[in-house]
């Protein structure tokens, strides 16, 4: 068994007041370990991207605790919160997080200068040659397809070996061939550093080398990994 590194208890999460309030997520007991590799499937507005923005600490829930690598998240300031994402947590957003006037590798580099460390270009070689965007290095944001910048973004949520990595949708833009490259990356994390993943995905076809699979409907979170034939999904893409 692994250490639990994101830990929910009771969170819930209500948008708006009166009338038109939303009670995007039910309240919600959630943990994940190391080395695990997580999928939340489920259909839109069902409160999946909700889930994943508390889980890490970009809102907070109505009700309930946060507790990510055992630090409790309400118990930060809004500077060490910041600091704390960018030590433990790789976030891959539904939009991308690009910095628009930085090219791609510039992208990373800016990451090594926040961390107040020397440039680390292998490991910017290696992750550029995993995602297959090498030849883009130079590129700015703006001149790539969605795919690419998608691609992109999912390497400079792999540059700081977080402990965690969540995915929004992480796959959304790219055909099937590079959607499994990417979970294969994902996967091949999990196993060699020991980290968690907890990836959103619309597409059942991705899941299939996940360990836990959760199914979120109208806020409410169950795990259905036994419920789900992983080996005949497999099967019906061939
Ligand atoms: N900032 C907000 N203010 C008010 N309501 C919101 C806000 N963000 C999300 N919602 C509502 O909360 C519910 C859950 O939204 P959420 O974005 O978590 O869904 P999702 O499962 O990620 O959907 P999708 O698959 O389309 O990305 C939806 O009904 C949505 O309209
Ligand atoms: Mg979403």
């Amino acid at each position: 068994m692994g250490e639990t590194v994101i830990a929910l208890k009771d969170v819930s999460k209500i948008y708006g007041s009166g009338h038109t309030q939303v009670m995007a997520l039910a309240p919600t007991t959630f943990t994940v370990e190391t080395g695990t590799f997580v999928a939340i499937i489920g259909p839109s507005g069902s409160g999946k991207s909700t889930l994943l923005t508390v889980m890490a600490g970009l809102q907070e829930p109505t009700e309930g605790s946060v507790e990510l690598d055992h630090q409790a998240f309400n118990q930060l300031s809004e500077k060490d919160k910041t600091a704390f994402r960018f030590d433990h947590i790789g976030f891959i957003l539904q939009a991308s997080n690009l910095v628009p006037f930085l090219t791609v590798e510039k992208q990373f580099f800016l990451i090594d200068k926040v961390a107040k460390r020397p440039k680390q270009t292998d490991k910017v070689t290696e992750i550029f040659e995993g995602l297959g965007i090498t030849s883009l290095s130079k590129k700015y944001p703006s001149d790539l397809s969605g795919g690419e910048r998608q691609r992109v973004a999912i390497g400079k949520a792999l540059y700081n070996d977080a402990n965690i990595i969540l995915a929004d949708e992480p796959t959304a833009s790219l055909d099937s061939e590079k959607a499994h490259d990417v979970i294969d990356i994902f996967a091949k994390e999990v196993r060699q550093r020991q980290c968690a993943v907890v990836m959103v995905t619309h597409d059942l076809r991705l899941i299939t080398k996940c360990d836990y699979i959760y199914r979120m409907e109208d806020g409410h979170l169950t795990d259905v990994t036994s419920k789900i034939d992983r080996e005949k999904i497999a099967k019906s893409l061939v």
